[in-house]
């Protein structure tokens, strides 16, 4: 039988030599929020390991969606390392794209210079107190998004991926649990999806006929009270109306749920190791496990809520969320999703699908035990399962 994996396949105005893209995970590799050539080396490698296209993570709109250090805020000083880093991925027979975001309430001040969100209430998970958005915070960051596509267009992307899922700025709009506004952005789900509704218009606009828009956008916020499936079909269909090229189907909150978007258990003495604020260490290693409660793992978690929103659409869709072999990839693509992106296999081995191609591997070495996720604040991509990657002191206690 053909294999679905490895068709060339069109999205939008591109077509990619294959249906896989590296989905956004955060590289932590921009320290001054500009791109290091240790994001070029990665993504160049993901580039020459066969992806179809690969994404830049968690590129910043602006200054005030900022929370992490070593994140990437897309603005013009950036433009021509992006530009080498686009160069590279291009050369290796890969396109392009980059996931353009603001985080709202999770902003880390430091960087950030200030915080907001739709509602302003306590944020445990930052910690922060954001302030409640005005009218004109609102009409700002819509036109940040807006501005970001023709930045990423200068870049040399090929494609956009707006945050809309996991507890971020937009989705802190759609979901009930942090947006208790009572004007027209609040209430009601069509006010509550008047944020992104905004945000998309622009985005497409500003796209015009030669940027691929992707969404990526939550199946269930993953908390009772936060959003569920009823609401997420609606929002496909809102998107799909809107014309944008693809839907990433994920889940998860990270003020709420961090687990449930990539399932497992967090380490987290190992993240505690690496926070940047020393005082936060004690409180995330003895509460951790509570405040990022672990979540059963099974290969492609995500698929049975997906599938309800294949039948809902008919605009390309993107499964991600647990594929780590091939037999997962070819039956998720089976079910009738056109691309699947994968994160923790390629940060395993950066290779993963050429060697699915040639055979050498049918299944990824990443055992999710979730070390890529608790280095992150340490400024690199380790995967502890990697000899170069390992840091002793943690083995014993990742494979105990
Ligand atoms: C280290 C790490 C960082 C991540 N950062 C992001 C991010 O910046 N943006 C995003 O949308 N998802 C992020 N994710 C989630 C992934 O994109 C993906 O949805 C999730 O890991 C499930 O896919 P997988 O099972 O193939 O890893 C991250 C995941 C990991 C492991």
């Amino acid at each position: 039988m053909a294999e679905l994996l490895f068709t060339p396949f069109r999205l939008g105005p591109l077509t990619l030599r294959n249906r896989s893209i590296r989905s956004a995970a955060f590289e932590g590799m921009c320290p001054g929020q500009l791109v290091s050539e240790d994001l070029v080396n990665y993504h160049k490698a993901v580039a020459e390991g066969g992806i179809g296209m690969t994404t830049v993570a968690y590129a910043a709109v602006s200054q005030s969606g900022l929370s992490f250090d070593h994140q990437l805020w897309l603005r013009k000083e950036a433009i021509p390392s992006l530009r080498t880093l686009t160069g590279a991925v291009h050369k290796a027979g890969a396109a392009a794209s980059i996931q353009i975001g603001h985080c709202g309430q999770m902003a880390k001040t430091s960087i950030s210079g200030k915080c907001f969100s739709p509602s302003g209430r306590f944020n445990l998970y930052g910690p922060t107190w954001p302030r409640a958005m005005k009218k004109t915070d609102i009409r700002s960051v819509v036109a940040d998004f807006r501005q970001a596509v023709t930045l990423a267009r200068e870049s040399g992307f090929d494609a956009v991926e707006v945050h809309a899922g996991h507890g971020y700025l937009i989705s802190q709009f759609i979901s009930e649990y942090t947006n208790k506004r009572r004007d027209e952005y609040g209430g009601s789900f069509e006010n509550r999806s008047r944020f992104m509704k905004e945000v998309i218009g622009e985005v497409m606009d500003s796209a015009g006929s030669d940027v691929a828009v992707l969404v990526k956008m939550n199946l269930r916020d993953g908390f009772s009270g936060g959003m569920e499936l009823e609401e997420s079909v609606e929002v496909a269909k809102i998107l799909a109306n809107m014309g944008v090229h693809a839907l990433v189907l994920s889940g998860g909150f990270v003020s709420k749920a961090p687990m449930y978007v990539m399932r497992g258990r967090m380490p987290v003495k190992v993240m505690a190791y690496y926070m940047h604020e020393k005082w936060m260490s004690p409180f995330v290693k003895w509460f951790g496990n509570i405040l990022m409660k672990p979540e059963p793992y099974t290969e492609a978690y995500f698929l049975e809520d997906a599938l309800k929103i294949r039948k809902a659409v008919k605009i390309p869709l993107v499964y991600v969320g647990g594929l780590v072999s091939k037999a997962g990839i070819e039956m998720v693509l089976g079910e009738g999703f056109e691309f699947v992106q994968i994160a923790r296999a390629l940060i395993h081995d950066p290779a993963f699908i050429n060697k699915l191609k040639t055979g050498e591997l049918s299944v990824s070495g990443c055992n999710h035990a979730n070390y890529c996720i608790a280095v992150m604040y340490s400024g690199k991509m380790a995967c502890y399962q990697n000899e170069k990657d390992r840091s002793e002191r943690w083995l014993k206690y990742l494979e105990g």
